[in-house]
């Protein structure tokens, strides 16, 4: 790791009638937060993340911008104090079935595909990388439980920087604006009315696992994954974490197995031993096993 990030950064300015060794750049705290989770910030939300900062302090009764950076800096820095200050930063906007076009070339070819590379058996592991409240996983395990000639063998793995996501999701219960993007056919299968709200199944339930998870930095699940969908969370990044990320994200793919991005979220460049290719319109980067899919219509 670049020692640099223990040490209390030079440049700090004047800010407010503070005192000048005391006060860290905006540019300096953007700095550290995209070395932790990717998030890179246009200049116009350079002050949210000066007040996240500010708000963080007051909360936590830190006095100087230097002592809180040194505590974020130090080896092991604390968990919470992160996860409350990313969590002011993070966009959790997500819907069940948010990207049709993606469920359908996962239900149409990518699983009829590997379950006949699967025939000798073992589960298939689909993971949701930044799955934010829960919907892309358990929309995952919806079409994966549907098709009938997977027999249930397969597990969702859900993973977010949030923890506060986290918890979410694995509650599975959402309010009826939440499902109304859910397919009916699945909504009836898949969710029980409670009350005004809905929750997933426990047998849908039981098949998929939420963890918090970090795409920067190599925090993810230890399994091999067939599917991996990130859909809405690179656009957040800087082109730098972007490869980053698909570059964890491809490591973590089973040979055949693919990853699908969500549309504008491409690295500038290709993925180390993925091959792109088109499925139904939807592009996706696959590491080619032994049966390669070509462009499909
Ligand atoms: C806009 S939501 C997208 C949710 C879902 N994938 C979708 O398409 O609806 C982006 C999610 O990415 C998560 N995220 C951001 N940076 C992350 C990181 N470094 N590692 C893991 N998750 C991250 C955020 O916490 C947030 O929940």
């Amino acid at each position: 790791m670049d020692q640099s990030v223990f040490e209390t950064p030079r440049g700090a300015g004047m800010t407010g009638g503070r005192d000048d060794s005391e006060a860290i750049g905006p540019q300096v705290w953007c700095d550290l937060i995209l070395r932790r989770s990717g998030l890179a910030f246009r200049q116009t939300r350079i002050g949210d993340v000066v007040s996240a900062i500010r708000d963080q302090m007051r909360m936590l009764g830190v006095p100087t911008e230097a002592e809180f950076y040194r505590r974020l800096t130090k080896p092991g820095a604390s968990a919470p104090e992160w996860d409350a200050l990313i969590e002011r930063l993070i966009n959790h906007e997500t819907s069940f079935f948010r990207h049709p076009p993606s469920f359908d070339a996962l239900r149409r070819h990518i699983l009829p595909e590997l379950r006949e590379v699967r025939a000798r058996g073992g589960r298939l592991n689909l993971w949701s990388a930044g799955c934010s409240t829960g919907q892309e996983a358990y929309s995952l395990a919806m079409v994966a439980m549907a098709d009938e000639a997977l027999k249930g063998e397969f597990t969702v793995w859900g993973g977010d920087i949030s923890r506060i996501a986290i918890e979410i999701a694995r509650r599975g219960r959402y309010g009826p604006r939440a499902v109304a993007t859910i397919p009916d056919v699945y909504r009836q299968q898949f969710l029980r009315p409670d009350g005004v709200d809905f929750e997933i199944t426990d047998e849908l339930r039981s098949r998929v696992r939420f963890m918090a998870t970090n795409l920067i930095g190599g925090l993810g699940f230890s399994a091999a994954h067939d599917v991996i969908f990130c859909h809405n969370v690179l656009i957040y990044f800087s082109p730098a974490a972007v490869s980053q990320a698909v570059e964890f994200l491809a490591s973590r793919l089973t040979l055949g197995g693919y990853l699908l991005l969500g549309p504008g979220e491409a690295p500038t460049e290709r993925p180390h031993g993925l091959t792109q290719v088109t499925i139904a319109g939807v592009r996706a980067f696959q590491r080619r096993g032994a049966r390669p899919l070509e462009v499909r219509a």
